[in-house]
């Protein structure tokens, strides 16, 4: 019997990827296990982001890597991104007895079958493929209301910071037809809540297809009822984008528009490619433009030579903007990428002092902006049972998760009022429910279903969670309504 065990690391981008893993070996003749101790194949996938994100992963691999010593002939892979060192150190040490980056995964089935035919050495190809778009392999689903495409691959904007660039390769978009059929395969599954991914989604573009095209092409398959996208790169966000977030019913407001520092020339150094005033005016627009915009963002503190003018530009930044929610992070030094060599290096307790002082502002807005919801009506979509307790997780248009009491299914979309705050989570009371469809009410009420108008949530998707899952958005403190924020 072949039987593997997947563990996934990283964003969503990986969490994708797992699903094109889970495909290929699918189509191998493999059968997934959740028990470690029942497989023959353990595969981990990588994220190198961050240090702490490599050494989580590697810590990983070397359990099961004990555990392989305990059981003959299982075979460890590491897949995803990998700094360059490691990689080599890897297949050098043989730590791993398959490496495969995100453009390689066809070659695992054969990877894995000659590394259990007791190969001496890793196999690992080492060369990357610009071109890889898995067309022709759909990434298998495991089931409810929410979904995502991949909809382009790789990074070409080599932010000085960021290894992207160098673990997943060139920009490359998918054809528009293969991402609406695979869209269309998802909402015939059951998914109500589409997410569109890529590292720079506005950069899309097939032939003549743009991302306005593609919006509009996905927001046309019978069914869908939300669609959005991830992520988006200021220097990208022009009026026209927005005006047709805002021209689409089924585009919810909720934008993730990473801005990462609030100095101009922290945003030279790190090769941004806009201004700090250009930021604001396309904040500004979005705002304007789109009712009730869920805006979420990442910033990063301590990059080389950020100096205190620097970080309280970002400080007032943040908040003059009064984000829903911010994911924060510590610079990590990246090998490889151009800011490596960039000086003079912020200490690490200076760094951490930083990020606490950002963090503390920012969870005092998000808890203002969350009490600002009580007493307002959203369209929430029930997602999954609460990870405590006889509640439901549900999501607002904007983005926003919302805990209600009631027993409301799955797939449900209910019109509640905000009562209070669980913690950082608000509490919702419903006031109608409809199956499937807004505008469809189930139970007799005399409230309006539709597009829900939300302010606020939190960066923790405790709905999202898998089993094994320690995605950053699952590693924060409390699974409820705090931060995802530095691990
Ligand atoms: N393509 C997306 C996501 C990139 S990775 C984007 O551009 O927004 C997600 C976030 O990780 C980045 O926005 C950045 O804030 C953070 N990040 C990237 N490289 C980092 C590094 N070397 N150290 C710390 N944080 C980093
Ligand atoms: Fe990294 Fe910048 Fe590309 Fe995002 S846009 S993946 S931060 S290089
Ligand atoms: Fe994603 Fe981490 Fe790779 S953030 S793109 S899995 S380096």
């Amino acid at each position: 019997m072949n039987r593997y065990y997947l563990q996934v690391y990283g964003c969503q981008m990986n969490q994708y990827d797992a699903g094109l893993v889970r495909a290929l070996l699918d189509d191998a003749g493999y059968i997934e296990t959740e028990v470690e101790d029942e497989a023959d194949c353990c595969l981990v996938l990588t994220c190198a982001v961050r240090s702490h994100a490599e050494n989580r992963a590697l810590g990983r691999l070397g359990s099961l890597r004990a555990g392989a010593r305990r059981k003959p002939g299982r075979v460890v892979a590491m897949l995803g991104c990998l700094s360059e060192p490691v990689r080599a150190t890897l297949v050098e040490a043989h730590t791993a007895d398959v490496i495969l980056g995100p453009d390689e995964y066809r070659q695992l089935p054969a990877a894995l079958a000659a590394a259990r035919g007791a190969s001496q050495e890793s196999v690992a190809t080492g060369s990357r493929n610009d071109r890889e778009s898995y067309t022709g392999i759909r990434a298998r689903f495991t089931g409810g209301v929410r979904g995502s495409v991949t909809v382009m691959r790789g990074c070409d904007n080599w932010c000085s910071y960021c290894i992207v660039p160098l673990t997943r390769g060139r920009e490359r978009s998918r054809p528009p037809a293969d991402i609406i059929d695979e869209a269309r395969a998802l909402t015939d599954n059951g998914v109500l809540d589409l997410t569109l991914l890529g590292q720079n989604v506005l950069a899309y573009r097939y032939e003549g297809t743009d991302f306005a095209g593609l919006l509009e092409g996905v927001a046309g398959i019978p069914g869908l009822k939300r669609l959005r996208f991830l992520t988006s790169h200021p220097k990208d966000l022009d009026e026209r984008i927005i005006r047709t977030m805002a021209d689409i019913p089924l585009v919810c407001p909720d934008l993730h528009l990473p801005f990462q520092s609030g100095s101009d020339r922290v945003l030279e150094l790190m090769n941004r490619r806009y201004t700090r005033a250009e930021y604001l005016a396309r904040v500004e627009t979005a705002r304007s433009l789109v009712p009730d915009l869920g805006l979420t963002t990442d910033v990063l503190v301590g990059f080389p030579g950020e100096n205190d003018e620097d970080f309280l530009a970002t400080l007032d930044l943040v908040r003059q903007l009064r984000f829903d929610a911010a994911y924060m992070f510590r610079y990590s030094v990246r090998p490889g990428t151009a800011a490596e060599k960039l000086g003079p290096k912020v200490s690490e307790a200076e760094a951490g002092t930083r990020l606490s002082r950002l963090i503390e502002l920012q969870n005092r807005i998000t808890r203002e902006r969350n009490l600002e919801l009580i007493g307002r009506e959203f369209e929430l979509l029930i997602e999954a049972p609460a990870p405590r307790g006889q509640a439901m997780l549900g999501r607002t248009r904007n983005n926003h998760t919302v805990v209600v009491d009631e027993e409301t299914p799955v797939g449900t979309f209910a019109n509640v009022r905000v009562t209070s705050l669980r913690g950082w989570t608000p509490v919702g009371q419903v006031l109608c429910e409809t199956r499937g469809a807004p505008g469809e009410s189930r139970s007799p009420c005399s409230c309006q279903p539709g597009p829900a108008l939300g302010v606020n949530d939190v960066s923790c998707d405790p709905a999202n969670r898998q089993g094994s899952c320690s995605c950053e958005s699952c590693s924060c403190p409390s699974a409820i309504g705090s931060f995802k924020m530095e691990e």
